[in-house]
């Protein structure tokens, strides 16, 4: 009985997969709706993520030819700081899951740091004062739902991010748990003490009875009510989807990092037991904890990272299909002098420009879509060279390697660009759904599966290693450009 099941709800898609001795025995994936309110607001319906996660893991267990029986155990790992709030009376959520992207609180953003409280946040919760945390977005919902602070005050809402919002699913209610890596996204944990703050709750107004209770990422939580998965499932792990990654990966030794290629791109560095602080537009954050003791991370997080590629499919019809980009991109030699800075959604790390929005610099007459979709391709390198840089300053001693996952590391173009740029040797692992595997390791190392991540780092495996070709003077003149494009947007 050594199949382990990964539920993976993601901003793009809720996905279901079983494993096995870490290989995919089965995966099952599902859309839903992304919704557009307002420009910079983005929301998911809370009770679509949790009705496609149930969805895919019932037709992953049917695909596989198993029964609930058959899993030693689940973990959970998930889109982070999207934040929703429901009724605990009636497990109905009193709004929308404002999403990790959504950009409504940035006004709020200000003021806070206007009234001095950057600082204070940067130092307890390692992170920057910035919408993309949950804490503005719950305080929002708390002070524009009809009666959402009141109930709140009485004891009757609950909060999570959305690994708590389906365990509360899973379990008909009888938990509100989350782990250490995605308190850490709220805004309102104490990374260092590893507990709720009570002054930025006292600053935000958030009434503490909104709290779910924090685990180690790998931890017996509880079963899953037996309705669902036709039979009851323990719950032993859970993690948000970037930490859940870095575990994915095997980097569990400081000085290990991993870059996934996903909706956004979310670069981690473990620092192990100690937290960094980033003095180059990196957050410090709390990565997968196993047993009692806290594990730490440098974060760069890019909003717009494999997005450009759903932007070029579907805002600029550009290509029929995401993975029509390399063909694409590879009919042109060059980006034919054309950068492209996907920030629709304003810039994270390490630039943090809330407001920004997207741009694309030199065009020309002899300007193509393939150049276009070129440039496109390279932002996402870009961007992710630019964290890499930023971490190298913020590193203790040099990164030697890096281990990419997600969509977007099927492109070889992409990678070689990537290994290009960085100078270093870029790793694609054998199974690149490290997210999933990440949360199925920690369920299998809470359920005794494996006895300790040394048995994770046997079975982990490359596929192909990316060496740098480009000379040093040329990656820096590209980089040169990119940040010249970066500046041009940074001042409007
Ligand atoms: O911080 C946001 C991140 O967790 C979202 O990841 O994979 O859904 O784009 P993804």
């Amino acid at each position: 009985m050594a199949y382990l099941l990964a539920m993976d709800q993601g901003t793009s898609s809720s996905r279901s997969i079983v494993f096995r001795d870490g290989e995919v025995v089965a995966s099952v994936q599902q859309e839903f709706r992304q919704i557009f309110p307002q420009p910079g607001w983005v929301e998911h319906d809370a009770q679509e993520l949790w009705d496609s996660q149930l969805a895919t893991s019932r037709a992953v267990l049917a695909k596989a030819g198993l029964h609930a029986a058959d899993i030693a155990a689940l973990g959970i790992t998930n889109q982070r700081e999207t934040t929703v709030v429901w009724d605990r009376a009636t497990g109905r959520p009193i709004f929308n899951a404002i999403v990790w992207q959504d950009r409504r609180t940035e006004a709020l953003c200000q003021q806070l740091r206007n009234d001095g409280l950057a600082d204070t946040i940067r130092r307890k919760t390692g992170l920057v004062l910035d919408p993309y945390f949950s804490a503005t977005k719950l305080k929002w919902i708390l002070d524009n739902v009809d009666g959402a602070r009141r109930r709140a005050d009485n004891g009757e809402l609950a909060f999570g991010t959305v690994d708590s919002w389906l365990v509360w699913n899973l379990t008909g209610g009888k938990l509100h748990v989350t782990d250490a890596s995605n308190a850490a996204r709220t805004m309102l944990w104490n990374i260092h003490e590893g507990c709720w703050d009570q002054e930025l709750l006292d600053c935000l107004g958030i009434p503490a009875a909104l709290l779910p209770q924090v685990h180690p990422s790998s931890h017996m939580f509880g079963h899953t009510d037996a309705a669902w998965l036709g039979g009851a499932v323990p719950i032993g792990g859970i993690a948000g989807d970037q930490q859940a990654a870095l575990f994915g990966q095997a980097c569990f030794k400081a000085g290990m990092a991993k870059n996934t290629y996903g909706t956004g791109c979310f670069m981690l560095l473990n620092t192990g037991s100690a937290s960094a602080e980033s003095h180059n537009g990196l957050i410090s954050t709390a990565a997968c904890q196993v047993g009692q003791a806290r594990q730490y991370a440098l974060e760069g997080s890019v909003f717009i990272g494999g997005a450009v590629v759903q932007w070029l499919r579907d805002g600029l019809q550009a290509i029929e299909q995401a993975a029509d980009i390399e063909a694409l991109a590879a009919s042109v030699p060059d980006a034919g002098g054309v950068v492209f800075v996907p920030s629709f959604t304003g810039l994270g790390a390490p630039y943090w420009v809330p407001s920004a929005k997207g741009a694309i610099f030199g065009l020309s007459r002899g300007t193509t879509v393939a150049h276009i979709a070129r440039a496109a391709l390279e932002s996402i390198a870009f961007q992710s060279a630019a964290l890499l840089q930023a971490m190298q300053r913020d590193a203790a001693a040099p990164i030697t390697e890096l281990r990419v996952d997600g969509g977007a590391c099927a492109n070889s173009l992409l990678l070689q660009f990537q290994a290009d740029l960085l100078g270093i040797p870029v790793v694609r692992p054998k199974v690149t759904e490290t997210t999933a595997l990440g949360a199925a390791s920690l369920a299998g190392l809470a359920a005794g599966i494996y006895s300790g991540t040394s048995d994770l780092s046997a079975q982990w495996r490359v596929d192909r290693v990316f060496e740098p070709v480009i000379s040093r003077d040329e990656a820096q003149r590209r980089m040169q450009a990119w940040e010249q494009a970066i500046a041009r947007i940074g001042t409007g």
